[in-house]
């Protein structure tokens, strides 16, 4: 790797950044540096979506080979654009200087009043507009705009916006240009940034990262900065050297057979619940339930497992499924179930230079019966109090063959049901056995209380979300019996 300056595309040209801290925010740089002020700072963790600016990729599936991402800018280190686009609110007028549509929008349907939020709620629907071919529904706004927090407008109007929008004339952005400046920029080497007190290093391949972090075990990992961003925005952390994932193409491949599907620990969530629930639909409910899509574009399936939260959402769902984790130090690779991971709170089997490099999720059959829930205070962008996740596979008759149960925010680790599963095992899922194992989560958790949920909360809800398990399985096996006697 050489040293280097950070080099990506902004508003027409490719632009050189160096003598800035590596954990210099995107946000930061646009505003004290760049002068465009249009992207505002309201929480810096991620969560309003004042900051939300679009960064574009190379992907040969997207239109011309540029994939365009809505991000939150306030969590984002610098360097992490390397190789890209950046575009903020500056960016989207057209080319005859009229405003984007989805700008004219905005001010005809009265979709701002302080105009705090407004810039971000632009670039989450410009990304979405530029993205798609036909009107969204309305369903499809509220998801886009998960991100975006107003606190006046109100969001009938905005939303009413994201719909008008479609009714204008609008010739959209040409990509092909911005592909082939990154094309060359995907030609230097791989970027090593210091500022000399801190490095940060973007290897290209997972043999590199591998053979990286095996020299440097103390470095710190990023991959989509989603959990670490914070902790500089907000516990003011130096993280000493760090090694970015995002650069790996061949960290973020997904590979799908009979069995498994194998997610690289570099695939973004966006892209992992889209081939999860591909397979498996069930993983919408917790898909869309999870943060935002700007944190879903940034943040990573592998990063989550990593961080090993007791409360991170993707976790129950692994385990409950049979997951198996792939672990990799240096040459040597290893894999473990997902549950194995976790030894105790925040603290994972992860030894010295070794990381986590891909999730193989077993494929859904016919005789699996999979739920997720979600339980938090706020339908989206919210923290779970608790996490359940149910795998039950069943014979024709009705007796329950195995059954995975994992939950979150139970224990100080997700953690499966043990005594809940063998209060289920080899026998007939029915009410008389879904209370048996709705008693027997007090011997498998002893739940916490803080401010999200009491302890004893915690437990009603657990035992809640089982009957609510059964409930679901009653009424589609209703369901089939009345189909088939149709
Ligand atoms: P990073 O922040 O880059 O890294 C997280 C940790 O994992 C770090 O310790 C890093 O060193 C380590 N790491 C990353 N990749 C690897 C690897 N391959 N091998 C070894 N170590 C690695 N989480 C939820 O579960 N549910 C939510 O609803 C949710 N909502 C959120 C909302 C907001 C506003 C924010 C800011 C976060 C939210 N999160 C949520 C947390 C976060 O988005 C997830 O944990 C995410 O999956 C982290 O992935 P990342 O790629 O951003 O990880
Ligand atoms: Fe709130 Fe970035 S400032 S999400
Ligand atoms: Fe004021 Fe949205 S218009 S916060």
């Amino acid at each position: 790797m050489t040293q280097r300056a950070i080099r990506f595309w902004h508003q027409g040209k490719v632009v050189d950044v160096s003598g800035i801290s590596p954990q210099r925010t995107v946000l930061q740089w646009l505003r004290e540096d760049a002068h465009c002020t249009g992207s505002k700072e309201g929480c810096a963790e991620g969560d309003c979506g004042a900051c939300t600016v679009v960064v574009g990729s190379r992907d040969d599936s997207a239109p011309d080979g540029l994939r365009l991402e809505a991000v939150n800018s306030c969590i984002q280190f610098m360097p992490t654009l390397d190789g890209k686009a950046l575009f903020s609110v500056e960016d989207v007028k057209q080319a005859d200087g009229t405003l984007h549509p989805v700008q004219q929008a905005m001010v005809d349907c009265h979709g701002s009043q302080c105009g705090f939020c407004t810039p971000g709620f632009i670039m989450s629907l410009w990304a979405d507009y530029e993205g798609r071919d036909a009107a969204p529904t309305r369903d499809e706004i509220t998801n886009t705009l998960s991100g975006n927090l107003c606190r006046c407008t109100g969001y009938r109007p905005i939303i009413d916006a994201a719909q008008a929008a479609w009714q204008k004339p609008c010739v959209k952005m040409s990509r092909a240009p911005v592909r082939a400046a990154l094309d060359e920029l995907a030609a230097l080497p791989a970027l090593e940034y210091s500022d000399g007190k801190q490095t940060f290093f973007a290897p290209r391949s997972t043999d590199a990262l591998a053979a990286l972090y095996n020299e440097l075990p103390t470095a710190r990992i990023l991959a989509g900065s989603t959990d670490v961003g914070l902790w500089v925005t907000k516990q003011l952390r130096e993280l000493g050297d760090i090694i970015y994932v995002g650069a790996a193409e061949d960290f973020a491949q997904i590979a799908v057979d009979d069995k498994w599907i194998e997610i690289g620990a570099g695939v973004s969530l966006t892209d992992a619940f889209d081939t999860l629930i591909a397979d498996e639909p069930e993983w919408a409910e917790l898909a869309e339930r999870f943060a935002s899509v700007p944190i879903r574009n940034a943040g990573t399936l592998g990063g989550n497992v990593a961080n090993g939260s007791p409360i991170g959402d993707s976790m129950p769902a692994l385990i409950a499924l049979g997951a198996q984790v792939v672990l990799q130090q240096s040459e040597r690779i290893r894999e473990m179930p997902l549950e194995d991971l976790y030894l105790a709170y925040q603290k994972t089997a992860l030894e010295k230079g070794e990381f986590v490099r891909a999730l193989r999720i077993p494929r859904a059959t016919p005789q699996r019966f999979f739920r997720t829930g979600k339980i938090s205070k706020r339908r989206d962008q919210d923290i779970s109090a608790v996490c359940a996740a149910f795998a039950l596979t069943l014979d024709d008759a009705g007796t329950v063959l195995a059954a995975r149960i994992a939950f979150g925010g139970m224990a100080a680790t997700p953690k499966r049901a043990a005594a809940a599963e063998a209060a289920l095992n080899g026998r007939i899922f029915s009410d008389e056995s879904a209370c048996d194992a709705m008693r027997a989560l007090t011997s498998d958790y002893q739940p916490l209380a803080d401010m999200r949920a009491s302890a004893e909360y915690r437990m009603q809800v657990a035992q809640n979300l089982l009957w609510r398990l059964w409930l679901d399985y009653s009424s589609t096996d209703a369901l089939r019996v009345e189909e088939v006697s149709a």
